[in-house]
């Protein structure tokens, strides 16, 4: 019997890959989205390559009635719950929105899962809940509290949350630290919601590749980095699929927490040159002033993940950046 995943909020392009991989591993999937900001047209897609479209729902969490429809009408296995909005920069302009999104529709999810007995949860929470204080690179023990941002704070509250459920409501919780993903799978032509700004590096770099964008602002060039410009941990969407997968076959206590991870720390200006190597032009760019909520350093130690599940990357960020590059120059 297949085991049926209900994915909330899978908002924009990037979650989409988690649909197809799901279903093509063997899972069924129900989709809930309010497509605040992405589109329904990226279920044609999802047709495309799996010829079919899978069970979805247009519906907000904040709607507690229709929701607890859809948990009558499947008996869930797992949730693998995103959390809603995402956009750093649009949180710190946002940030009672961002409150009220991804806490307060979250609990409404929570409390029907508990109602119905669906206790086994995959949370993408992020490197945004570690405290600004810690030093590079950031471990699963580190603090987090004293968030950058609203985004990291919605975030860091949520685990929280998720980690009273797993003591005092059985709940059963994988709780997985994206540091950053990039999104890159070319032989997927993904609807991208156009008149939604990239909010980071990569689509912004390929958009100036493609003249889409005049020039890349590099924001910051006075960080303690090997470069001066900001260092990140960019892993495949791919890669964070294929740890999701893995995450139910190895979720053994009531809360687990990992990095994902790839363990290549990248510069902005060092991005910047491994793409201009592979589309052979330059990119436009500015320096320009650091961001509020920038940190210099935001990579992580993967050991506990290497040394627990035996899990490592597989994609290349060379790799990963020719992919993303087919997308965007063939769009
Ligand atoms: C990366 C670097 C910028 C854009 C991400 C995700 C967030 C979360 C944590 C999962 C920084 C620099 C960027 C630009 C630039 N991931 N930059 N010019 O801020 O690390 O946050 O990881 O939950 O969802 O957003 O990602 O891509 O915005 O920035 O110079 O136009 O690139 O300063 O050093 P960030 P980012």
């Amino acid at each position: 019997m297949k085991k049926i995943i209900l994915i909330t909020w899978w908002t924009g392009y990037i979650w989409s890959h988690w649909v197809v991989a799901f279903e093509q591993a063997g899972y069924k999937t129900v989709i809930v989205d309010n497509f605040s900001n992405s589109s329904i047209y990226t279920l044609d897609w999802i047709k495309k390559v799996i010829w079919y479209k899978p069970d979805f729902f247009e519906v907000d969490l904040k709607n507690k009635d229709d929701l607890e429809e859809i948990f009558e009408k499947y008996n869930f296995d797992w949730v693998i719950h995103f959390a809603g909005l995402k956009a750093v920069w649009e949180s710190c302009e946002k940030s009672t929105l961002y409150f009220d999104n991804n806490i307060n529709w979250s609990n409404n999810l929570f409390l029907l899962m508990e109602k119905f007995w669906v206790k086994n949860i995959v949370f993408s929470s992020s490197a945004t809940v570690y405290s600004s204080e810690n030093i590079s690179p950031l471990d699963e023990n580190m603090t987090t509290w004293k968030t950058t941002n609203p985004y990291g704070t919605t975030k860091f509250i949520l685990e929280n949350i998720l980690q009273d459920l797993a003591k005092f409501s059985w709940f059963r919780v994988m709780n997985l630290r994206y540091f950053n993903p990039i999104w890159a799978h070319s032989s997927w032509e993904l609807w991208e919601n156009s008149e939604w700004l990239p909010n980071n590096l990569l689509p912004f770099i390929m958009k100036v590749a493609t003249w889409e964008l005049e020039e890349l602002k590099v924001f910051g060039w006075d960080y303690k980095t090997i470069d001066w410009t900001g260092v990140r941990d960019y892993i495949d969407v791919v890669d964070l699929i294929d740890w999701h997968l893995k995450a139910y076959e190895n979720i053994s206590s009531w809360f687990q927490v990992y990095n994902l991870w790839v363990w290549k720390w990248v510069s902005v200006l060092e991005m910047i040159s491994e793409i201009e190597k592979i589309i052979w032009k330059k990119i436009n760019y500015k320096i320009v002033e650091r961001r509020a909520w920038d940190l210099a350093e935001v990579y992580c130690n993967p050991e506990k993940a290497l040394k627990e599940l035996w899990w490592k990357t597989r994609i290349s960020l060379k790799e990963s950046l020719e992919n993303s590059w087919k997308f965007y120059n063939k769009k």
